[in-house]
């Protein structure tokens, strides 16, 4: 759906996302004609919740400045998906001794697997929606660079999109390696120009250790393994984004946390889930939901966000990432997930 960015957005009756709920006539007047230094507007900032209006949210920065020029509509939107308060500070806690997450199926009868990933942008950049061809490449050859020096474990290949084997690509994507291609939302929020140029993925040899390279975020770092090794997966990530830390500088506000394109992503910018089986419960999923509410966990397909459950296998990953530390990201899923299996158990 085309948009005319000079009149306010007409939203169906049934769009519920959080940019209608804040965006008003007035708000709409009052930020129209303001730019930032790296040229994002407003209408920009909205399109993907306009022409997408099953949007859940429907706002992307295009740059740090967004969030400030922005901030009467980012603000609002920001509190109500983090439950973050206008006094609040974003607090890290990258130490892994501190986390207690005993894998909590051992046996293996309900988890397949468990991954955790962060998102990161480059200091003194635009964010994806704003960012240009010259200087998305330069990320990617930075990135790629930094990448090869890690060692140990987290030692691996960059792979470019540009010119990978199809074959190849769709396997990483089935295999839940790498981000899809032609993602709408993302698509209308900019993130798909000069699509393939510029992305990529890293990946060690077990396929244990991966960042992607120029998605939504210019950098996901992602630790995954098969089975419910919480504690393992999540040692991995934070020594790599230690390592990694220390040849790239990333975007980081004192209030905001580390800066996204995306505001549900601010803070902590973690995203910690597991692939799960739990046939009993996907049946009656009101039960499922109250559990997972209670928890602040949020339910996703098989194949990721905007997918469907399959085989009553779920992603059940924390919802909350900014106003809260890595390790209470972490300790939310965990907390949850066992709470799912405790009542799957009982279903049986
Ligand atoms: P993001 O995690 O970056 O928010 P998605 O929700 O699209 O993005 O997920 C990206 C990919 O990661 C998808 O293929 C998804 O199935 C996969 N994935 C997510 N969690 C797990 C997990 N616990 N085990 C295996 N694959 C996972
Ligand atoms: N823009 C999409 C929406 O509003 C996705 C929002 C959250 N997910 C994300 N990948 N940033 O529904």
């Amino acid at each position: 759906m085309a948009w005319d960015s000079s009149s306010f957005p007409e939203f169906n009756s049934d769009c519920s996302s959080l940019l209608r709920r804040y965006l008003s006539k007035q708000l709409f007047e009052q930020l129209q004609n303001k730019v930032t230094a790296s040229g994002f507007t407003l209408a920009q900032a909205i399109n993907s919740g306009v022409v997408n209006q099953d949007s859940n949210i429907g706002v992307y920065a295009g740059d740090a400045e967004s969030y400030r020029l922005f901030d009467t509509l980012f603000e609002p939107i920001i509190f109500d998906y983090h439950g973050f308060s206008a006094n609040d500070i974003h607090r890290s806690d990258l130490n892994q001794e501190h986390l207690s997450a005993p894998n909590p199926d051992p046996a293996g009868q309900f988890i397949l697997s468990t991954r955790i990933r962060v998102g990161r942008n480059v200091a003194d950049l635009p964010l994806g929606p704003a960012i240009t061809r010259e200087q998305r490449n330069l990320i990617e050859s930075q990135v790629a660079a930094s990448l090869r020096d890690l060692s140990g474990e987290l030692a691996g290949t960059y792979y470019p999109l540009l010119g990978m084997d199809e074959t190849v690509r769709n396997q990483l994507v089935a295999d839940h390696f790498l981000f899809k291609a032609g993602d709408r939302f993302l698509d209308a929020a900019g993130l798909n120009r000069d699509w393939p140029e510029g992305r990529g993925i890293f990946h060690n040899r077990e396929k244990t250790f991966l960042v992607w390279v120029n998605e939504e975020d210019q950098l996901r770092i992602i630790s995954m393994q098969q089975g419910g090794d919480i504690e393992a997966v999540f040692s991995r990530l934070m020594t790599a984004v230690k390592e990694i830390e220390k040849s790239v500088a990333f975007m980081f506000d004192s209030r905001l946390g580390y800066l996204t394109s995306c505001p549900t992503n601010l803070g902590t910018a973690m995203r910690a889930s597991v692939h799960i089986r739990l046939p009993q419960l996907a049946t009656d999923m009101t039960a499922f939901k109250k559990i997972t509410d209670a928890h602040q966990l949020q339910i996703r397909g098989i194949d990721g966000e905007h997918s469907e459950s399959v085989s009553g296998i779920f992603d059940i990953s924390n919802r909350r990432r900014l106003g809260v530390t890595e390790v209470e990201c972490v300790q939310d899923m965990y907390n949850g997930v066992v709470a799912l299996i405790k009542r799957e158990k009982q279903l049986e």
